[in-house]
Parts: C-alpha cells; sequence; structure tokens
C-alpha cells in the first residue's frame, strides 16, 4: 500500500489494515573513541564545542550496549571513523527495510550536513556484509533525507512516520513510499531544538507514542492521536533537557531513557512498561540520546 498522507481527510485505511512486520532482533551501535563536538548543526550542540569527557562518553555507551545484551539482542559493534565525531548516532545515516519475502533492503542517507555526509559510505558496509539490498537516493532530484532520525517504523507495522522540516524534506517520503510499498504518515516539525523526528515522537509499541506536542503542528497532532490509542506526553524541561522522547523500546515492553525523566517515566511504568534509566549526559551535549545511538537492524 503506497500512499503519503500529510492530514487526516488522507488517512482512508484503519490500523488493521497494515501488514505486520517482524520486530528487529539486532542492534548496530558505533564506538565512540572519535566521538566529540567539533561543529555546531543543531542548536543544542551551542556551547559544547570541545566539552566532551571521552572516557564518561565511553562509560555512557558501554552501559547501553551491555543493555542491549542483557535483553537478549544481539549487538553489531563497528567502529567509528576519525574525522566523524557524529558517527555514534547511527540512527540517522540509513532507513532498513524488511519485505514479506525476508528480503532485506536499506535506503542510504543524504545528510543535510557536509561534516556528516562522510559517515553514510562507512554504514553502508554494514549493509552490504549483511545481504541488504542497498538503494540510494538521487541526490540531485531529492534534498536532504537523514533515515532513521527522521523515518520512524511503527511498532511492527508496515507503516513509516516521516518528519520533515530540518533535516529531511518532505518529498523523499513518495519515493520512499513507493519503493518499499508502505505508506507514510508525514509530520511537520516546526521547533529547532526538535530537528528529527526522534527528537519529539518515540513509538513505544503498536498502541502507544511518547511525544513532545509543541514540536507538533495541529495536523500532524490529529493524525498521531488518530493513529495511536495512547499518547503520552513530556513536558517542555524532559523533552528539551533530557531528550525524553529519544527513548526506545526494542522490544514493545522494556523502554531505555535517558535518566531523570521523572514524570515520563511514572507515566510509562503506569502503562506498564519496564523502565531503564540510562546517562547519557555527554552525548545529550551533542544533541543526541538513547533512540540516535543504535539502528535496529534485521
Ligand atoms: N550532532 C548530531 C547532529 O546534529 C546529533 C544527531 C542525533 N541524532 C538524532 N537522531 N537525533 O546531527
Amino acid at each position: 500500500m503506497s500512499k503519503v498522507i500529510s492530514n487526516i481527510k488522507e488517512l482512508d485505511f484503519s490500523f488493521e489494515d497494515l501488514q505486520s512486520m517482524p520486530a528487529p532482533r539486532k542492534v548496530l551501535l558505533v564506538k565512540p573513541t572519535h566521538f566529540d563536538v567539533e561543529y555546531v548543526i543543531n542548536p543544542h550542540m551551542k556551547g559544547n564545542m570541545g566539552d566532551i569527557d571521552k572516557i564518561a562518553a565511553q562509560d555512557e555507551w558501554d552501559h547501553l550496549r551491555n543493555a542491549y545484551k542483557e535483553l537478549g539482542l544481539h549487538t553489531h559493534v563497528i567502529d567509528g571513523e576519525r574525522g566523524f565525531p557524529d558517527m555514534v548516532f547511527c540512527a540517522n545515516q540509513s532507513l532498513p527495510f524488511i519485505a514479506e519475502d525476508g528480503n532485506k533492503k536499506v535506503l542510504m542517507s543524504v545528510m543535510h550536513a557536509d561534516q556528516r555526509k562522510g559517515e553514510v559510505p562507512v554504514i553502508q558496509r554494514v549493509y552490504e556484509e549483511s545481504s541488504y539490498e542497498v538503494h540510494h537516493l538521487d541526490e540531485n532530484k531529492f534534498g536532504s533525507f537523514e533515515g532513521m532520525g527522521d523515518a520512524i517504523w511503527h511498532f511492527k507495522k508496515k507503516l513509516l512516520w516521516g518528519g520533515h522540516g530540518f533535516r529531511t524534506s518532505k518529498d523523499v517520503y513518495k519515493l520512499i513510499s513507493e519503493k518499499f510499498d508502505v505508506p507514510v504518515i508525514t509530520l511537520e516539525l516546526v521547533s529547532d531544538k526538535f530537528y528529527h523526528l526522534d527528537t519529539c515522537f518515540c513509538v513505544l509499541n503498536e498502541h502507544t507514542v511518547l511525544i513532545y506536542s509543541k514540536a507538533f503542528t495541529d495536523e500532524g497532532l490529529e493524525l498521531i492521536h488518530a493513529v495511536f490509542e495512547n499518547v503520552i506526553e513530556a513536558s517542555k524541561y524532559e523533552a528539551e533537557e533530557l531528550f525524553a522522547c529519544n527513548a526506545t523500546s526494542p522490544d514493545g515492553k522494556n523502554v531505555f531513557i535517558q535518566q531523570g525523566c521523572t514524570d515520563v517515566n511514572q507515566n510509562l511504568r503506569e502503562h506498564n512498561f519496564n523502565v531503564h534509566e540510562f546517562s547519557t549526559g555527554e552525548f545529550l551535549k551533542s544533541g543526541g540520546s538513547v533512540f540516535c545511538m543504535k539502528m535496529m537492524l534485521w
């Protein structure tokens, strides 16, 4: 079902019509060896140039990696490349997909900032070694696309949520919808601190999402509320300072989230999630947290 939906009038299918998709069981992680803030390409990075405590960053990253292992997921770890201080945010360089016949495909990103463009071929190698069919966007036809920073799969469903406005251009989603034969619901982002969809929108399970509502338009909020039964909202403080919505639930039950999101965590527990808190303070200085520090793979 190829279709791009941007407002509620275009939403002409029900949740039951959506095809299912297996949950990925592998996690790609990039070591933070060369992680740093060397330039400013989002408002969170301002004032943090050269201010990364490398030992603390490594420690935070180790805790996260171990937690994925403890959940029983297979971790695929690669080295970061010198000269690419943001490569640790490996949610951004690609969008993987699995078709009904089990064929694995991936669409590689066209990064918005020149400083990050060189990360894409390094991540592409992982897909080539893992038997994915690799697809590219025509850079002359489309603007930028930052993978799962902006394009987020619904939990176990062939439905893509497509953020646009800062790092990804909206017209990319028509092509993605046709290429993967999936419906895409687009969401315009309106606040520069929430420059990627994964900073303000976290799919927790089939029926539950965690959002920061001020990052969206009214049209977007209508779509979110139409599809999800449970919409948990983060406060400005927890969303902006602690990146609460950059959490992740690899299995629809356990949630990995930045430490200290007190209100969101209470809400998550009331919805029967197991909350695991992590310190990602060094990565917050670059505008990223748990969700964007990994890529789920089949
Ligand atoms: N410094 C990185 C950038 O601005 C952070 C990326 C975080 N990734 C994310 N999906 N939110 O590109």
